[in-house]
């Protein structure tokens, strides 16, 4: 069978581009209105997707006099999103470094038997500042200490979700026996982050695993996504870095063993659509007419771990000495190389550079007709640069319905993207292996 892309909707606010909450074709509901993200992924479904992504930080951003966003928390809007759906996989942000294993492999698990096997975790271990401050205050966790805590939670989840046998539930009624004993046994971890004794306190879930999913870019976060992720969501401006990436990240897998096929890598798009590219772009400086520029400075500052942007002139063409160092910076080491790399090279001013991040924060934007949008999606696909894409619409619902009613039938039409779900769970759509259980 022809190789097909992977389609995945990331949610975000009424849209990806900055300004699309205050934008007239974006969702009139409120952002804390569960119909909101039950409706989105209807549409994703009726779209034949393979999957809906909540991304999430824990803590309020600094911005939130212009910027719409609500982290409901994602895994409680998963449960109910799950019940709104039937095949279309569901992924949600969760960080390793402020949550314990067991709470986590607990709350993935009931959503894969909510849901009948669609679950999947966006496993991060937590660049924002200001997060640290709402777990005990003691300070952000290093780069490398959160990326080593990140491997040992690894382990304590594995285990605890192979801690009970595919057979160990007997529900026998008539014997009067529910479990098997012997075939739910402890893991007794003992570590230098974690003391977790284990058992799960139910039964292995539907995929046997959730499906594993990363997004760090920076080289301690590529080698933790070749040891575990299944799929990776990736942010790149340009084909090439892209490619650069697939290609070492495949090589990485391949390195520790794994089938470069059973790791899928998903570089974000947000395509503005309309009929003729004029039209397109004048849609795209509508929206950038709402943006605000010193919301955007603060944003940037955030990126770069609240360095003080404040006296960049905002017309004059930057240039990488206006950027703190990215191997210094604790938070999203790799999105702060991205855009180093974009100042290197086009020289922007700040306020082309903001406008440019407004589309959507550091991920390939682009304006035009589903002709030319489902081109380059094939051109990607078929160079080495993706096996599918994080759909990353600027306007929610809007560009999202017009992706799915111009560009989808294109794709299928070329033969590049299903027509029909073949099966009912993550790993199916996906074409993902079973995880081997450590227990026999
Ligand atoms: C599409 C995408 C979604 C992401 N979602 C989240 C998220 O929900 N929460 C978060 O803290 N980080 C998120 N990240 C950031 C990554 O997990 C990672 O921390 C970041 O890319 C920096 O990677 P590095 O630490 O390896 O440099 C996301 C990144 C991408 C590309």
């Amino acid at each position: 069978m022809q190789r097909q892309m992977h389609l995945n909707l990331f949610f975000h606010s009424r849209g990806h581009h900055e300004a699309s909450w205050r934008h007239p074709a974006s969702s009139p509901l409120a952002l804390t209105d569960i119909r909101y993200y039950q409706d989105l992924a209807r549409r994703a479904e009726a779209a034949k997707f393979d999957s809906i992504f909540l991304a999430d930080q824990l803590a309020l951003g600094e911005d939130v006099a212009q910027a719409a966003r609500t982290w409901l928390e994602p895994i409680t809007v998963l449960a109910a999103v799950a019940v709104a759906t039937e095949r279309v996989g569901l992924i949600a942000t969760a960080s390793t470094t402020y949550t314990e294993p067991f709470n986590l492999a607990r709350q993935f698990a009931s959503i894969d038997h909510i849901s009948n096997g669609r679950a999947a975790w966006n496993i991060v271990t937590s660049w924002l500042a200001t997060a640290a401050r709402n777990f005990g205050g003691a300070g952000q966790v290093s780069h490398a200490d959160r990326y080593a805590r990140g491997e040992e939670f690894m382990t304590v989840v594995n285990g605890l979700w192979d801690s009970w046998a595919d057979d160990a539930v007997a529900d026998d009624r008539a014997e009067g026996i529910y479990g098997r004993a012997g075939r739910i046994r402890p893991i007794d971890h003992r570590g230098d982050f974690y003391q977790v004794a284990g058992p799960l306190n139910m039964p292995r879930c539907p995929q046997g695993r959730p499906v594993l999913v990363q997004a760090g870019s920076s080289d301690t976060g590529r080698r933790f996504a070749a040891r575990h992720a299944e799929a990776v969501f990736t942010a790149h401006m340009a084909k090439e870095t892209a490619q650069e990436f697939y290609a070492d990240l495949k090589r990485l897998a391949a390195a520790e063993g794994r089938d470069p096929l059973q790791i899928l890598i998903l570089p974000g798009l947000s395509p503005m659509i309309a009929s003729t590219e004029a039209e397109a772009q004048r849609l795209v400086r509508e929206v950038n007419e709402l943006t605000d520029p010193e919301v955007g400075r603060k944003r940037l500052s955030n990126r770069f771990g609240g360095h003080d942007f404040s006296h960049l002139p905002i017309d004059r063409p930057l240039t990488p000495a206006d950027f703190p160092d990215p191997g210094s910076v604790e938070a999203a080491r790799s999105r702060t190389e991205v855009i180093v790399n974009l100042v290197r090279r086009d020289k922007p001013t700040l306020r082309q550079l903001l406008a440019y991040l407004a589309g959507a924060r550091g991920h390939y934007v682009t304006a035009g007709t589903p002709e030319q949008i489902a081109d380059l999606m094939a051109d990607w696909f078929t160079g080495g640069a993706a096996d599918g894409f994080n759909v990353m619409p600027p306007l929610l619902p809007a560009q999202f319905d017009a992706f799915a009613a111009e560009i989808v039938p294109l794709l299928q039409r070329r033969g590049l993207f299903r027509t029909e779900y073949s099966g009912t769970m993550l790993r199916h759509h996906y074409g993902l292996a079973w995880p081997k259980s450590q227990f026999d």
